[in-house]
């Protein structure tokens, strides 16, 4: 298995090659890709209504690799200037610190204050925004990560309100394992206040992903022929489950092999390598157990693998693709 590092090289190489302005499948979750599926466009609706209407407690869950972060960055650029965003993502933080981060972004003084002296002069400040027609969110990434001391903290900045709205704007974003947390008889005062939740799913279809991976090489500025044929479209589905973080990784990896072989085509041949490296990547033992990724590619068929012929030949993979169609 040839090993293929995803950096600055493959930039280079797909410019030269495919004639990209860009790398399309970077794993970075760059808004200027994001993709329009009614999933991610219901997200992104319900956090601007839940912001604008000041619901205070928002919360969006899907599993690792789904959109959470690019649906966060996209909802950043998308709202006008009077909405002021502070996006946190570290885990480690206490609630003394959430607290000072935020009144930091904020531009207000923090030095040597304690947590109410910071919270009284972050009330004053959200006021102020209000009169003046401006809204503060605070997003929260990872937030699965978050302590549940931190997490408790969170309900002291969404007590600042007024008799009618809340002050501060809470989202919350993570993996499911948040939800469970805020089962927690501790944590159960947030969960009552969760206005509007919104779940992040896996493409469920082979055209969804068709359409993904078209809109990624479209914005790089691809319009030549056809580099993913259905057969591969129908591969990356299946090692990827439809998990957009999979998708790119599959098909990052699978470009540059065209590249090395000089073939303006990537066959699903190079995707079941590109699969075999990520299954290596990943443990071969996890990936089995979610059923996703490649669990069919044995040492016999990597072997056959070595002349692409082989691989559409192969009567495992043949009825794989088959029973997807
Ligand atoms: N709607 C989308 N449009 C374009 N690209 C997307 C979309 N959703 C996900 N991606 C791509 O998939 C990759 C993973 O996305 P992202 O980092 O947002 O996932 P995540 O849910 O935050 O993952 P994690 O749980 O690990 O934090 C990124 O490269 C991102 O660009
Ligand atoms: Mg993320």
């Amino acid at each position: 298995m040839i090993g293929f590092s995803r950096s600055q090289e493959h930039k280079a190489m797909f410019e030269g090659h495919f004639g990209f302005r860009e790398t399309p499948f970077s794993v970075t979750p760059d808004p200027r890709f994001f993709f329009s599926h009614p999933l991610y466009l219901e997200g992104l609706a319900a956090l601007v209504h839940g912001i604008e209407s000041k619901t205070g407690f928002m919360l969006v869950t899907g599993e690792m690799g789904t959109g959470k972060t690019i649906l966060l960055r996209k909802l950043m650029c998308h709202m006008d200037a009077r909405v002021h965003f502070v996006f946190v993502s570290d885990s480690h933080l206490t609630p003394y610190g959430l607290t000072q981060l935020m009144v930091q972004n904020l531009g207000l003084n923090n030095k040597e204050k304690t947590r109410f002296e910071m919270i009284q002069d972050l009330n004053s400040y959200l006021i102020h925004q209000l009169r003046i027609g401006h809204t503060v969110a605070l997003l929260i990434d990872e937030a699965q990560k978050l302590s549940d001391e931190a997490l408790e903290g969170l309900c002291d900045l969404s007590n600042l309100e007024t008799d009618e709205e809340k002050l501060l704007q809470i989202v919350l974003v993570g993996q499911p394992e948040l939800i469970t947390k805020l089962n927690k008889s501790s944590l159960r005062r947030i969960k009552e206040r969760i206005a509007i939740h919104h779940h992040l799913y896996s493409f469920q279809t082979t055209s969804e992903v068709d359409h993904y991976i078209r809109h990624r090489l479209q914005i790089v500025g691809y319009d030549g022929p056809e580099i993913f044929t259905k057969n591969g479209i129908e591969a990356i589905w299946h090692y990827s489950g439809g998990t957009p973080r999979l998708i790119n990784t599959l098909c990052d990896t699978a470009l540059a092999m065209a590249c090395v072989a000089a073939r303006k085509k990537v066959s699903p041949y190079m995707l079941m390598r590109a699969a075999g490296g990520l299954l290596s990547e990943q443990g071969a033992e996890a990936a089995k157990k979610d059923g996703c990724l490649g669990s069919w590619i044995t040492q016999d068929e990597s072997s056959a693998l070595d002349d692409p012929s082989k691989a559409l030949g192969n009567k495992r993979y043949r009825n794989k693709i088959e029973r997807s169609a």
